[in-house]
Parts: C-alpha cells; sequence; structure tokens
C-alpha cells in the first residue's frame, strides 16, 4: 500500500501568524489528525522552522520548504542550502516546481544537482514534473515527462529514488481553475509509473508516491484520489485556508 500524501504549497504566501494560526486550525483539527495520510506543510523559508517546530508533536504532519539551493554552502548571498532546511526541521523539500523552472530558469540539469543535496541532508524530495500547454497540444506530454525525470532522477541508484515523492503538475492547470481531467491525469500516472517501472523494476515502480497538482479543490480532489495511481495531491489555492485544505485531506476513498 502506498502512502497517501497531501502537500500544501503556500507559495509566497501568508505571513507568520497568520501561517502559524493556519496551521493550528489544520493540525487541531480532530477528522485529520489521526487518519492515514500524511500532511506536509510547505510555507516560506522564512517562517519554516516556526513551523516545523508547531508540527513536531503533531502526529502524520511535517513541515516542507519549497526549493533548496543546488550546492552545499558558500558565498550564494540570499539563498538557502538543504543543510539549512533540515537543520530548521524540515524533512520535505519541493523541487522543480514549474514556477522555479519558468521564472528562475531551472533546469533539469540544475534539479539533478538539488536532488542530491536534498538526499544528502536526509530530505525527502518532492520533484516537479509536468508538460505545458504547448506540449500538451503539440501531444508531446509523455515525452516532456519522461525526460524531465531522466535528466533529474535517473542517475539515482534505486535505494535513492525510492526516496523520491513525484509530483505531476501540468503547468496550464496551476492557478488556473482548470483541472486535468480523471483520464488526463490518470493516463499521465500511469504513464510515469511504467516509465518508472522501465528504469528501476517493479519493487521500485509499485511503491512510488505520485501525487496530482493543478487546481486541485474540495471540488475535484475526492475523484482525482479515486484514481488508481493518484496517490494524494501537491495542493496550491485550496491551501490557503484550513476548511478547503482539510477537505481535499479528507477526500481519499475509504
Ligand atoms: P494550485 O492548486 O493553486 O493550482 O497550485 C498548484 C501548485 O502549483 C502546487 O504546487
Amino acid at each position: 500500500m502506498r502512502k497517501k500524501i497531501v502537500i500544501a504549497n503556500w507559495k509566497m504566501n501568508k505571513g507568520l501568524s497568520e501561517g502559524l494560526q493556519l496551521v493550528d486550525e489544520i493540525a487541531s483539527d480532530s477528522s485529520i489528525r489521526s487518519n492515514d495520510v500524511l500532511k506536509v506543510i510547505a510555507p516560506s523559508f522564512v517562517h519554516l522552522a516556526s513551523v516545523a517546530d508547531k508540527l513536531k508533536n503533531a502526529n502524520g504532519f511535517a513541515a516542507s520548504a519549497q526549493n533548496c539551493h543546488h550546492v552545499k554552502n558558500g558565498a550564494y548571498t540570499g539563498e538557502v542550502s538543504a543543510e539549512m532546511i533540515a537543520s530548521a526541521g524540515a524533512k520535505y523539500v519541493i523541487i522543480g516546481h514549474s514556477e522555479r523552472r519558468q521564472y528562475f530558469n531551472e533546469n533539469n540539469e540544475l534539479l539533478a544537482q538539488k536532488v542530491n543535496v536534498a538526499l544528502a541532508n536526509n530530505l525527502v524530495p518532492v520533484f516537479c514534473i509536468g508538460e505545458n500547454l504547448t506540449e500538451r497540444n503539440a501531444n508531446q506530454h509523455l515525452e516532456v515527462v519522461t525526460r524531465q525525470m531522466k535528466e533529474s532522477l535517473y542517475h539515482l541508484l534505486p535505494a535513492d529514488f525510492s526516496k523520491v515523492i513525484i509530483a505531476y503538475e501540468p503547468v496550464w492547470a496551476i492557478g488556473t481553475g482548470v483541472t486535468a481531467t480523471v483520464h488526463q491525469a490518470q493516463g499521465m500516472h500511469n504513464h510515469i509509473r511504467s516509465e518508472i517501472n522501465k528504469k528501476y523494476g517493479k519493487e521500485v515502480s509499485s511503491a512510488t508516491s505520485i501525487l496530482y497538482g493543478g487546481s486541485c479543490n474540495p471540488q475535484n480532489a475526492r475523484e482525482l484520489f479515486a484514481c488508481i495511481d493518484v496517490d494524494g495531491g501537491l495542493i496550491g489555492g485550496a491551501s490557503l485556508n484550513a476548511e478547503d485544505f482539510i477537505a481535499v485531506i479528507k477526500s481519499f476513498g475509504s
């Protein structure tokens, strides 16, 4: 049985007190506190230690960074290393989000280095892949995500690849209100799992968690999470208020 996982990616939202209040509201909700879903919250770097501290005794919760720098340490003013993230108490780090690829020119080669420093610091990489609308319309979406995995992850030995969580986020669905259909999501997740199977074999591929992200909300999460190869969600907008985020967490079938 693969783990069910829901991750809140707050992106560049929430001040400190507002964010901590939201964490309190989510972590104290009795209907999700002891369910079997791993709940991860990814605030901004400056609030990471405070959020991680609040979650450290909350069963089934963990904190994540939204990014990390690709080298170990050094003269990189303004940057944040994987080691710093781990020392702040986070256990996860989102790597390769499409907003990082698009606005900060992060490419597959650089992202491979980020994956390496994350793993070297015992952080779980939540590795984001996904095609843009032009690629989808040109029917290139399958090869795009295959290339993203190949160039950023396939250098890993099976034991390290097994630690990675994959998040499929079609760029055209992020923040647009347009969600992938169940058919599109399951089709892609199945493709991703079969590619992992080709490279790492059945044991690894069947144990890899593959999350869906892109306008996932309380209205559509249930049907998305019911797909056989969808193991949970990476949630943006709907993670910014407790009611919606809790409803998404409760969207797994029994
Ligand atoms: P939205 O849920 O706002 O579409 O964002 C998805 C996302 O980018 C999560 O990382």
